[in-house]
C-alpha cells in the first residue's frame, strides 16, 4: 500500500515491524529499485540501497550494530544513518526516510522522480 506525498515522493508500507527480526535486515523491491531495511536490536529502523557500492553485496544480509552495517562479502562498513563509508573509499550509500506508523507498520519514503 502506498500514499502520495510531495511530487515525486511515494511512501510505501512494508508491513509490520515484526517481519524483520531484531538485529537483521530485509530487502524489498519498490518499483524498479531494491531497498534494504534494517531493524536494530533496540528497534531503530534504517533504509538504504540494497546493493553494496563495492561489488554489489547484499547489505541486508550484513551484520548490523551501533548504527552500522558490515557488508557480508568483504566486510566494508557503512553508517546506516548517513550512508557514509567507514574506513573504506566506497561511495556513500543512498539512504531513505523510514518510520513506523501507529500500528507498527514500516513506512519508507522513496523519491520516484
Ligand atoms: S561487496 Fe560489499 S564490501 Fe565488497
Amino acid at each position: 500500500m502506498k500514499a502520495p506525498l510531495s511530487p515525486g515522493a511515494v511512501c510505501y508500507n512494508l508491513g509490520h515491524i515484526s517481519r524483520i527480526p531484531r538485529g537483521e535486515g530485509r530487502t524489498y523491491r519498490l518499483r524498479d529499485r531494491l531497498i534494504a531495511v534494517f531493524r536494530s536490536r533496540n528497534d531503530e529502523l534504517f533504509a538504504t540501497q540494497a546493493d553494496c557500492p563495492h561489488r554489489g553485496g547484499p547489505l541486508a544480509d550484513g551484520i548490523i550494530g551501533d548504527g552500522k552495517v558490515i557488508c557480508p562479502l568483504h566486510a566494508f562498513k557503512f553508517d546506516l544513518r548517513t550512508g557514509a563509508p567507514l574506513g573504506n573509499t566506497c561511495p556513500k550509500l543512498h539512504t531513505y526516510p523510514v518510520r513506523l506508523d501507529a500500528k507498527g507498520d514500516i513506512l519508507v519514503t522513496v523519491d520516484d522522480s
